[in-house]
């Protein structure tokens, strides 16, 4: 399917409709799609991005379909193979084509795809390259997704090619977004998987990007923006420093116990006015559980005991939170025991690379009584009185 941006710009990169997960962790509800941009100059025609190599068929067809003889240039924002996978197979078709990128991405192209180094032009961040009444120029923005990523600027359409900054995954006929609450959910779940554990170098790029007059961005995943500020807007409010006044429990339960710990320490804090988001962490979606963590002021992680440690699902749930490194500034671990066990300090040692204050535990045997009820309550009133203290709570 093509889809065209303007009399100059074609995606022709390929939609995914039935991917359901993607980097073999992230769930994909509304499949992907890999946007391959052709921008055609009067004397030379450049690709931006690629397609993953089991759609280059659908990539194939669109350039046939746009009769499409010649392309002098491949430009390579991004090393990742869902972008730069169909390369070598595009030399083979256009052996007059250069691949222009950078050094860093060069490296990783010649170690992931085999491409010859003859193959490559390097460019340096700020340089051009003509088309005829067509100028692109590379914009550096490392750390969306990998250190190598970059952004690509067409000067005189306007449009900002920025490969997995500002995408989604979403399979749509739309060239451009529309429906905003969806395509705002899809965005914001693509930040929280991806995105989130480069929040400083998001804003860094933001303000690079920004320095450009824009009319169009388009990201190599999902639809493009004709209003680029509402997706630039939105990238702002999840970098934000500040949390909510919201609480993530995730939690395992085998036999209730936890579950009701959970519930019950939900319903003390939602008594104070603290929102509550409770997330199985054996049936919920991790994407969903992403999205949580991109606004939570405390992260709850809440186990039942395993073979004398925590379960592995709420060992997964910590590690998860671990790498997305979420602007949180607590957490705290409950749950409930039989015999013993040292299921704290494993969520604890899954926990560390988080900047946020560990509270008091709530761990207890068995079924919880009275006074394990009274240690749940005392919990709720911790993280009321921080996130007061914390400026969250007005
Ligand atoms: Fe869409 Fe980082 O690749």
């Amino acid at each position: 399917m093509i889809k065209k941006l303007t009399e100059s710009v074609y995606n022709v990169g390929a939609i995914d409709w039935g991917r359901t997960l993607f980097d073999e962790i992230v769930p994909t509800p509304q499949g992907t799609s890999y946007n391959a941009y052709i921008v055609f100059g009067k004397e030379k025609t450049a690709l931006i991005d690629t397609v993953e190599p089991y759609k280059l068929d659908e990539l194939k067809r669109n350039l046939e379909e746009l009769n499409v003889k010649k392309i002098d240039y491949i430009i390579s924002n991004h090393a990742e193979q869902d972008h730069s996978g169909s390369i070598p197979a595009l030399l083979e078709m256009f052996p007059e084509a250069i691949v222009i990128t950078n050094e860093k991405c060069k490296g990783f192209e010649m170690d992931l795809l085999h491409i010859p180094e003859e193959k490559f032009k390097v460019i340096k961040e700020g340089d051009t390259v003509k088309l005829g009444g067509k100028t692109l120029e590379f914009i550096f923005t490392p750390w969306v997704h990998w250190p190598e990523t970059m952004s690509t600027y067409l000067i005189e359409d306007k449009i900002l090619f920025s490969c997995d900054f500002f995408g989604s995954h979403v399979a749509t006929s739309y060239t451009f977004a529309k429906y905003y609450d969806k395509v705002y959910h899809e965005a914001k779940r693509y930040y929280a998987e991806i995105m989130m554990p480069f929040r400083n170098f998001i804003e860094k790029n933001i303000k690079k990007v920004e320095a450009k007059e824009i009319n169009i961005i388009a990201p190599s995943h999902g639809p493009a923006f004709d209003n680029p500020e509402y997706i630039i807007n939105a990238y702002k409010e999840w970098i934000d420093p500040t949390p909510q006044n919201m609480v993530l429990i995730a939690f395992v339960s085998m036999h209730e116990s936890t579950r009701k710990m959970v519930e019950y320490l939900a319903d003390a804090l939602v008594q104070k006015g603290v929102d509550v988001k409770i997330r199985n962490l054996t049936t919920g979606d991790v994407g969903e559980i992403a999205m949580d963590l991109v606004d939570v002021a405390t992260i709850i992680i809440a186990t039942p005991m395993v073979l004398a440690g925590a379960h592995p699902n709420a060992v997964y749930g910590a590690y998860l939170a671990n790498v997305l490194r979420p602007k949180a500034k607590f957490a705290g671990i409950i749950g409930s025991f039989g015999w013993g066990g040292k299921a704290v300090d494993v969520i604890k040692a899954n926990l560390s690379n988080l900047k946020v204050e560990l509270l008091e535990p709530v761990f207890i045997k068995g079924d919880a009584k009275d006074k394990d009820l009274a240690k749940l309550d005392e919990l709720a009133e911790t993280i009321y009185q921080k996130h007061k203290e914390a400026g969250i709570i007005k």
